[in-house]
């Protein structure tokens, strides 16, 4: 097996490799002044044979990005790659699972349907926001990794220690996660109702259950986006008197003003994985990637 990687994710490809100790190949990219995108794989002779292992993330720059998976595999492929699996570690247009306004695409159909129509062998994303419609849509194989855990005990481990905390799922779609975790690091949980009005994206939450008195609670989503949901709930925990609240998400997208309004809205910490790489994301994915290998 090799590892090939575009050139803005190389370097993290690069700890994968040497995790599993194989080869490294880099993708080049370049954008033409009329906008389109080339890739270049950098050396083709390490292809012809391989199970290819393509780490690819596809965020930030989305389209743009994407573009490039696509021409990647064709040319791995061509080349004579024996299987690509593909990891797009957060899943774009994973929230675009059905057609939530008459005439609007199923861009998460859309898009697995690329993916399998170019030669995707397998996908390997992590903790996508609707498994079902995963499972529903893809026609290749896929591994969905989860992080969840992961970023609890970190948070259990280095914020909290032996204080009593609550989980909390903003909404009733990270219920069941959060019920689950709730029960192996022996806390309480609860979940608000969350609406969300799909003309202006407005979102209203209310608690499901009362919380009674607790200090500490860690909101627990797959993702954080504007970071309107986690601000909404954190601001109803705090008029509830509860003191230290953190954001805890796997993909932490963080667009435009969201670290400012979370804090605002009373959180101390935000915590996530690398699925996205910024200066929160302090669970590491590498090793995972790796680890499904040897
Ligand atoms: C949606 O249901 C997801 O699970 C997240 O709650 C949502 O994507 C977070 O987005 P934002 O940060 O923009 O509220």
């Amino acid at each position: 097996m090799i590892i090939a990687a575009p050139d803005f994710s190389f370097e993290r490809a690069g700890k994968i490799a040497i995790n599993m100790g194989v080869d490294s190949i880099e993708i080049a990219t370049r954008i033409f002044p009329n906008g389109e995108v080339l890739a270049r794989i950098m050396d083709t002779s390490l292809v012809d044979g391989s199970d290819v292992l393509l780490f690819h993330p596809t965020y930030p720059e989305t389209n743009y990005r994407l573009f490039l998976l696509f021409q990647s595999v064709e040319a791995l492929k061509y080349y004579g790659a024996k299987k690509v699996m593909t990891v797009i570690p957060y899943l774009s247009y994973s929230r675009q699972d059905k057609r939530f306004l008459e005439g609007e695409s199923l861009s998460l159909k859309l898009f697995l349907d690329i993916l399998h129509n170019i030669g995707v062998d397998t996908l390997i994303s992590f903790d996508v926001h609707n498994a079902s419609a995963l499972k529903k849509y893809a026609k290749m194989k896929v591994e969905t990794l989860s992080l969840y855990n992961d970023i609890i005990r970190y948070v259990v481990e280095s914020l909290i220690g032996d204080r009593k905390f609550i989980l909390v799922a903003p909404d009733k779609g990270r219920l069941d996660t959060v019920k689950t975790l709730a029960k192996s690091f022996s806390c309480d949980y609860t979940y608000f109702i969350k609406e969300r009005d799909r003309y202006t994206g407005e979102i209203v939450v209310k608690e499901a259950d009362d919380i009674g008195k607790v200090e500490t609670a860690i909101i627990l989503d797959d993702e954080i986006s504007s970071g309107g949901t986690m601000a909404k709930v954190a601001k109803r925990l705090k008029e509830s008197g509860v003191d230290m609240i953190i954001a805890a998400a796997v993909h932490l997208l963080l667009v435009g003003n969201a670290v400012d309004r979370l804090y605002n809205a009373g959180i101390s910490y935000i915590i996530g994985s690398n699925t996205v790489d910024n200066p929160y994301s302090t669970v590491e994915i590498e090793g995972k990637i790796a680890s499904l290998f040897t």
